[in-house]
């Protein structure tokens, strides 16, 4: 079976084709990002006008790639939330009018619980697999799950694809958007994680030390307060109170200090992801640990993990785990099985919409 799956929630505009929701049979992505980067963050009117440009030149490339015309697809994937309205709407409405003049079943994809099932692509004998570092073998159930975005910080356990429980999430920001609002402040753009850990490797991670939240459920998480305390950390190095301004701060500090922070950031950022997931893996044993979304690119999440759990843990493709349309139309395929379609003519988006 051959799903389509199209995400528009934030500033990527994706499309792939993937079989039987584990081979990878095309993904394509345009980014807006750069569009954003001089506003410091993402620019819900600019990425939804980028959509509208972008969205049926990226869906004609995914089925180019796959080598599908439209009598090879079984069904259409698309993210009808969580995320930026304006988005939504755009990827929503080309996946009803494709539905309806193609008559083909459609799938309503929730976006933070599909970037777990980019764990679901496997290392399939096809020409794209080679391009993709994909597992061997699927991840099982029951799966506890680090999801981790600029918009999410949760940790699921999982007894089957749509059975699920949520363990804890965060009270305030995403550990994503703590990494880009520290690296705004340090004087990188937006998105600022992979910057930060670059920096992060010449600095000195014991210079600063940084507090971890203490929470009534250990596995709910808060960044809010780490990201304050990176502010007073650098005000107070140049010798300025808290009244001194966030966006003049990389300008007065010397570059060893930038990468000192950002190290002590990131050594404590990962370490409240990691600790917490082994705590969850201790108490319930699942046979799977799932790392997803975009801070699971992560090297240093990547590595911390790997040396704290007992067993191997799940990490998608670097290319698989910033969103796109490939983990789409994995949860599609998964839907599909559990005979949940959408209705074509109604469905709306839902930018709230929670796991
Ligand atoms: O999943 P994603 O593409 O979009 C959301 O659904 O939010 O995640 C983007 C987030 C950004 O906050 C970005 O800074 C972060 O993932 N990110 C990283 C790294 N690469 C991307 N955070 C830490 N280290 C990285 N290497
Ligand atoms: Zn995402």
């Amino acid at each position: 079976m051959k799903i389509l799956g199209i995400e528009t929630s934030c500033d990527e505009t994706a499309a792939a084709v993937v079989e039987d929701g584990s081979k990878l049979l095309s993904n394509v992505i345009a980014s807006s990002a750069p569009l954003h980067t001089a506003y410091g963050g993402i620019v819900p009117e600019i990425a939804a006008r980028s959509h509208i440009e972008s969205i049926n030149p990226v869906i004609s490339q995914a089925l180019q790639d796959a080598g599908c015309d439209w009598d090879k697809i079984d069904g259409i994937a698309v993210t009808y939330g969580p995320g930026l309205g304006g988005s939504l709407l755009v990827g929503v409405l080309a996946a009803r009018t494709l539905a309806i003049m193609r008559d083909k079943p459609l799938y309503a994809v929730n976006h933070v619980q599909a970037h777990v099932f980019a764990s679901f692509l496997d290392k399939a004998s096809l020409s794209l697999a080679n391009d993709y570092s994909l597992p061997r073998a699927r991840p099982k159930f029951p799966l506890l799950a680090l999801i981790v975005s600029g918009g999410h910080t949760q940790l699921v356990l999982f007894e089957d694809f749509f059975k699920y429980k949520v363990l804890g999430r965060t009270r305030d920001d995403a550990c994503g958007e703590a990494f880009d609002k520290v690296a705004k402040m340090l004087g990188f753009p937006y998105p600022g994680g992979p910057s930060i850990e670059k920096l992060a490797k010449s600095g000195d991670e014991n210079r600063f030390h940084f507090p971890k939240a203490r929470l009534e459920n250990r596995y709910d998480f808060s960044y809010s307060g780490l990201k304050t305390a990176v502010l007073r950390t650098a005000q107070d190095t140049i010798g300025e109170d808290y009244t001194f301004p966030s966006h003049e701060l990389a300008g007065r500090l010397s570059q060893e200090q930038k990468a000192d922070i950002a190290a002590g950031f990131t050594k404590t950022a990962i370490e409240i992801l990691v600790d917490k997931t082994a705590q969850a893996y201790e108490e319930f044993s699942p046979k799977s640990v799932v790392v997803a979304g975009g801070v699971s690119a992560s090297p240093e999440l990547r590595k911390q993990m790997a040396k704290r759990l007992p067993i191997e843990p799940c990490f998608p493709d670097i290319k698989l785990c910033t969103d796109n349309g490939a983990m789409i139309a994995a949860a599609g395929q998964f839907l599909a099985e559990t005979g949940k379609t959408a209705d074509p003519e109604e469905l709306d988006i839902a930018p709230n919409l929670k796991m």
